[in-house]
């Protein structure tokens, strides 16, 4: 039996929620970074660093101005550059791709798997040529691309392997976080995100001293001593309050990633009888932290139109393949090139879902999904 209507409208993100957990801190952070003037580089973003480092188990976290400058920042510490190609899934979002051509290189697709829609550890090998530098997985959805076979590929081609960790936070597989697996990983702190600033936001995670130093030196105007640019560089540093705000966020995150999944297995069990709806599947040994609950449907538009007519919304992760985007065209590879990527942008649909989503929220959307499949 589902509960009674209710004539509220369900969004696909609710951040007022987690607000209402952290808004004494957040006034906290605010009256901190105003009161000592730290507004750069303060003492936030070091403790910030050091606490995310830590959560995800790897050595060294530096924070930047957002995820697509975090994999620019990525690929140049480990020298891509003109010529260089690096390998990434054919249905990302634009800023995987972005990140690569901001460093210079070319991105090399490769189509994600029918079943996980992370990218296809065995199609990698076909797209790597002399050119080949690095490999990006994109953990896409809130779930660890394939990184076992994905790190054997990389060894054996000698390439490096930058996790775009932007959907992914808390996350991880066979117990080794999001961010812990390549040389590097990138991730992003927009809003919406599992571990969202209140604004753009984002981190370069990894072991290597050396490579950490390098991403210190790239965000900030080539180095890390005022006044000493040993190179050129970017202006591209975490905002002090923005780590201020990351931080009381990041001590409740595995509480709100454990209602996400809460909530994605409550989906599973409503939409077990809904003919027509593929729910989404979990690769073995994933923990899933699930950014986003993306379900696949018949006449796709139609059903998204029917519920963003009425009170649900929902949305598309992302609806045009990257080979098919305007800005990436010139790559080649027209309509057919990924036959995965281009049928699923046909047929996924991103249901609501945060943390503090409730039952009755999710029995209406499945309703009302259930009434757009009729
Ligand atoms: C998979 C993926 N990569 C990269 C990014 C880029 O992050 P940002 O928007 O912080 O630049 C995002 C999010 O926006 C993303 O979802």
């Amino acid at each position: 039996m589902m509960s009674s209507a209710s004539t509220c409208h369900i969004p696909l993100v609710d951040l007022s929620l987690q607000h209402a957990e952290i808004a004494a801190e957040v006034a906290e952070g605010i009256e901190r970074v105003i009161s000592t003037g730290a507004f750069v580089l303060g003492p936030d973003v070091t403790e910030f660093e050091r606490e995310f480092a830590e959560y995800c188990g790897v050595a060294h976290c530096v924070g930047v101005a957002n995820g697509t400058d975090a994999i620019e920042l990525a690929l140049r510490a480990i020298g891509v550059g003109p010529s260089d190609e690096v390998i990434i899934p054919a249905n990302t979002f634009a800023a995987t791709a972005g990140g690569v051509v901001r460093a210079g290189a070319t991105p090399a697709l490769v189509d994600c798997d029918p079943r996980y829609l992370l990218i296809d550890a065995q199609q990698i090998e076909a797209r790597i040529t002399s050119k080949t530098k690095a490999i990006i997985p994109v953990h896409m959805y809130g779930q660890l691309a394939p990184m076992p076979e994905l790190l054997e590929i990389a060894q054996r081609y000698g390439l490096r392997v930058v996790e775009d960790g932007a959907q992914s936070q808390g996350a991880d597989r066979d117990g080794r976080r999001s961010g812990a697996w390549g040389d590097l990983a990138a991730t992003s702190f927009y809003p919406g995100k599992n571990l969202g600033a209140y604004g753009d936001g984002g981190a370069v995670l990894t072991d290597d001293s050396r490579l950490a130093g390098a991403v210190q030196r790239l965000r900030n105007h080539g180095g890390t001593a005022k006044y000493q640019h040993d190179q050129v560089g970017f202006n591209s540093r975490l905002d002090t309050m923005q780590a201020a705000f990351l931080r009381a966020k990041l001590r409740r995150l595995d509480k709100w990633n454990d209602l996400r999944r809460e909530a994605a297995e409550r989906y599973d069990d409503l939409l077990a009888g809904i003919p027509g709806v593929t729910r989404p599947a979990v690769s073995a040994g994933n923990l899933h932290v699930w950014h986003l609950y993306v379900v696949r449907v018949p006449r796709r538009d139609e059903v998204l139109a029917r519920l963003n007519d009425g009170d649900v919304s929902a949305g598309i992760h992302y609806p045009v393949p990257i080979h098919l985007l305007g800005a990436y065209v010139h790559l080649g590879s027209g309509p057919g090139t990924f036959p995965n990527a281009e049928r699923l942008a046909g047929e996924i649909l991103s249901l609501p879902i945060y943390p503090g989503i409730t039952p009755v929220q999710q029995e209406r959307v499945v309703e009302h999904l259930a009434e757009a499949l009729r």
